[in-house]
């Protein structure tokens, strides 16, 4: 079985951090969110790996390289345009061949893993494997219709008024049917070749489509409150280790040092993850919160939020909760006149003040 990893896309709903990186490539506990899908995958014993890449192609590639560190092969599809995943299907056809294969989409997580959809899927055989977890959102997703056997009876793509609350996960099993069903397929409203569509056509030609319920958490990492969540998510499951060094600091709960990290004067209230060389001085780091490689904090308070690789945050007399820097950033509090606000924002920065 291979696995076909889809990586292309804009990012649109993660502007500004997506105009200048992958979706894919933002950390998530300090780790690139297709990270988790390739490992997902490994743990699953697949060894042949496709990525499915847009726009943002030689980045994803420079990341993620050919496998060699998970002992597997990874090879890369171009896709010309985000045109669906149904398309990106399509165009993948030489790479996957007759086998049955698994598609992840490269901004899902799912914690439990998908070892045992994968045997459901070995050891039934159906032509579709779809999973399925209930969300208070579904009109932002694909929807399933189930009926009290789990029978999988209609899919419709992003309902205005959604008739279940099942959403489509983003991990699918096929087999070699699908090709012929996006075949028959016409691009959507979005105009993109739609894979909720594709699986529909096998429904309605008698193929076997069969559905499994998450456990455990899943998150789409589609938007900015995606990613804090799926942070949060992740960090609620780490362990403690110190490679780092600390000096008159309080550590409390699961919290990592990478190496060449220093903490000193400082409060860390776990989960917390402090990345390789960031220096952490006379701050405190509260729960949730992700700091990435040689990130500078100081005198100032930081909760709950993804602080990224070489970011500066000095000074600040407020705490900052529920955020996302990106890359290089910096963010000081300065004494000089005049006493005004300097800002230097890319296109489709947030920023809120409070008074
Ligand atoms: C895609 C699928 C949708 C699925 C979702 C899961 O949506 O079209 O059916 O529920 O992924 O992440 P998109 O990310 O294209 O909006």
């Amino acid at each position: 079985m291979k696995g076909l990893i889809l990586a292309g896309g804009f990012g649109t709903r993660l502007r500004p951090l997506t105009y200048t990186g992958a979706k894919q490539l933002i950390p998530i506990a300090n780790k690139p969110i297709i990270y988790y899908g390739i490992e997902s995958l490994v743990k699953a014993r697949i060894k042949k790996i496709g990525i499915v890449v847009g726009d943002t192609a030689q980045e994803v590639e420079n990341m993620v390289g050919h496998g060699e560190r998970w002992g597997i092969t990874i090879s890369y599809i171009p896709q010309e345009a985000p045109l669906g995943l149904a398309h990106a299907i399509k165009i993948s056809r030489d790479f996957l061949g007759d086998e049955p294969f698994i598609m992840y989409l490269g901004d899902n997580i799912l914690k439990s893993g998908i070892d045992e959809f994968v045997r459901q899927f070995q050891s039934n055989k159906p032509n579709a494997l779809i999973l399925l977890t209930k969300v208070s959102n579904p009109q932002e997703f694909g929807v399933a219709v189930i009926d009290d056997k789990g029978y999988v009876k209609k899919l419709i793509e992003k309902p205005k008024k959604p008739p279940s609350d099942f959403a489509l996960v983003g991990v699918y099993l096929f087999d070699k049917q699908i090709f012929t069903a996006i075949e028959h397929i016409k691009p959507s409203w979005r105009n993109e070749l739609e894979i909720t569509d594709a699986i529909q056509w096998l429904l309605d030609n008698n193929l076997k489509v069969e559905s499994h319920i998450v456990r455990g958490w899943w998150k789409d990492t589609g938007k900015p409150d995606d990613i804090i969540e799926a942070n949060l998510l992740v960090l609620e499951g780490i362990e403690s280790f110190n490679k780092g060094t600390q000096k008159d600091s309080t550590i409390h709960g699961r919290v990592q040092l990478e190496e060449g990290s220093h903490v000193e004067k400082s409060v860390i209230r776990g989960p917390v993850i402090i990345g390789k060389n960031a220096k952490i001085r006379n701050a405190y780091i509260g729960p949730f919160s992700a700091i990435g490689d040689n990130v500078i904090i100081e005198n100032s308070e930081i909760e709950c939020s993804v602080i990224m690789e070489g970011a500066h945050i000095k000074n600040l007399e407020k705490r900052i909760d529920r955020s996302i820097v990106g890359k290089n950033v910096i963010l000081v509090q300065s004494n000089d006149s005049p006493r005004t606000y300097k800002f230097i924002l890319g296109d489709q920065s947030y920023v809120e003040i409070i008074k």
